[in-house]
């Protein structure tokens, strides 16, 4: 059907802005606002409690939200995760037990690889489960089990509604998990429901940084390298901030860990270099400030993307601050996205780039 751009210049503007909408659509649907409990909108055929691992695989900015979901479900459910991009899991032989679980995340839901990795699990007595934002797609059809992201048809060629409306399913399907594990009591529940309600409100806050976003842009548009650190789940969402820079303003980007910037990256840093650095005040978040003044010390322009907290206490100079409303912690890979989503989109307009058809990328990658 007809989806216009509204009053935005592009569909990637027209979807970032969306986000509050779809995400809490999409959070309604799996959680019950009334008791403030996960409730799963699907009939699932197997019991989380009896699962040993779970494995999961994507392709691209879907496959990131998977490895947010790895640290979910490994801490909130204590199950093991193995996870991998779909073109080495179709081939890689993995050994999967009969029984076990094998959720794969696609917009589309007619990606090539992420299809074949799912015949190949369901070859191997995998349960099915697919966070699909296509409900008549294939992978849809051929999953057991069909979690919806109601994010809406996604037409810019880079994913952003997609991405934050399968972390918002993913967060439900673990919080889901931990309480069928006993590893969540029902007042963790609440908590973590409470502060995934509280998203779109965080996310509409996000947004409110645009203009500075785009200010930031101008001298983002002049570098040749730009590195994004981070560490647990901001360590995935850096990845995801690097994939979005490069796709659509092709300034090469990178993504790392923030603790394995000693063991290779720092040796690009100089004052040409922005270094932008995804850090809520989280548990790590001492860790990741050692890690800046480690970019500091070699003259690289720091980012920060955190909290009022965190930028109190960062203890070192950066460049800009973008300041992010306080949230729990868990929630803060949805709502970060909205940032480096922004900081990506106008990069790529200021340097007059077609966002929403970049060149050389496909929306749907249905060929191998
Ligand atoms: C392409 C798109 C990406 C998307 C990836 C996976 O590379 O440009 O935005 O993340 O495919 O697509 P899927 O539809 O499986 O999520």
């Amino acid at each position: 059907y007809m989806v216009d751009k509204g009053n935005h210049r592009h569909f990637m503007a027209k979807e970032i802005h969306e986000q509050p909408e779809v995400v809490g659509r999409t959070i309604a649907h799996y959680v019950d606002l009334a008791t403030g409990t996960v409730r799963l909108p699907l009939d699932l055929p197997f019991d989380f409690k009896a699962l040993k691992r779970l494995v999961i695989s994507a392709c691209g900015t879907a496959y990131y939200a998977g490895l947010v979901a790895q640290y979910w479900f490994e801490r909130l459910a204590r199950l093991p995760v193995e996870i991998d991009v779909a073109s080495e899991f179709r081939y890689r032989e993995m050994p999967l037990e009969p029984g076990e679980l094998a959720l794969f995340i696609s917009q589309s839901g007619e990606t090539a690889d992420t299809l074949a990795s799912l015949r190949y699990a369901r070859a191997e007595g995998q349960h099915i489960v697919s966070v699909v934002n296509v409900p008549t797609s294939t992978i849809a059809r051929e999953s057991a089990v069909v979690a919806p992201t109601l994010a809406g048809p996604e037409i810019g060629v880079a994913s952003t509604k997609a991405f934050t409306c399968q972390l918002a399913v993913l967060l439900s399907l673990a919080v889901a998990a931990g309480r069928a594990r006993g590893t969540l009591s029902a007042e963790d529940e609440q908590r973590l429901v409470k502060a995934l309600v509280s998203v779109p409100s965080l996310m509409s806050e996000a947004l409110k940084h645009e203009h500075d976003i785009e200010l930031l842009s101008r001298d983002l548009a002049k570098a040749t390298d730009v590195l994004y650190l981070g560490r647990g789940t901001s360590y995935p969402l850096a990845l995801e901030g690097a994939l979005k820079l490069k796709e659509i303003s092709y300034i090469h980007a990178e993504g790392y860990a923030a603790g394995e910037l000693k063991h290779g990256p720092i040796a690009l840093i100089d004052e040409t270099m922005p270094v932008i650095v995804l850090a809520p005040h989280d548990a790590i978040f001492e860790k990741t400030v050692s890690n800046m003044q480690e970019v500091a010390a070699r003259g690289g322009r720091i980012i920060l993307v955190g909290d009022e907290r965190a930028a109190r206490e960062a203890s070192v100079e950066t460049w800009t601050t973008l300041t992010m409303p306080a949230m729990d912690p868990i929630v803060a890979p949805i709502v970060y996205a909205v940032p480096v989503q922004l900081l990506a989109y106008h990069t790529a307009v200021f340097m007059g780039k077609d966002v929403d058809q970049p060149r050389n990328l496909a929306k749907s990658v249905t060929v191998e």
